[in-house]
């Protein structure tokens, strides 16, 4: 077997998706009322424009946080710091439907 040919068959192929990585993220605070303030840790946020200023943040569907952006019209991007980093890590995998 060449070397050519062993490199051709080595070939791997992925399913579509970016590869961007590593990705920073941040804590996204949403709601008006503390009945419903809730925080999300998302991964998906960037710049969408400088002028006019916009930026963007990708929520599933099926996040409780994303009912309340749609009802709300307005979310807030928070940066997060090392001291931060357990509870940024807890809004990443506990929904504000089951936890305060
Ligand atoms: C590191 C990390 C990054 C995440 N990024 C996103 C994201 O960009 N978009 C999203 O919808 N969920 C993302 N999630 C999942 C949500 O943060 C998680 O499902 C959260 O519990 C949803 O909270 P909620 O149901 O109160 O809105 C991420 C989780 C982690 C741990």
């Amino acid at each position: 077997m060449t070397g050519f040919f062993y490199f051709c068959t080595m070939k791997k192929t992925f399913k579509p998706g970016n590869m961007i990585y590593p990705l920073p993220v941040v804590m996204v605070s949403c709601g008006d009322s503390p009945e419903n303030y809730n925080i999300i840790t998302v991964a998906w946020t960037g710049t969408v424009c400088s002028d006019p200023p916009m930026c963007y943040v990708s929520v599933r569907k099926e996040r409780h946080s994303h009912d309340i952006i749609m009802r709300t019209k307005e979310f807030v991007i928070n940066l997060t710091t090392e001291n931060l980093a357990k509870a940024t890590d807890w809004c990443g995998v506990r929904s504000g439907r089951d936890y305060n």
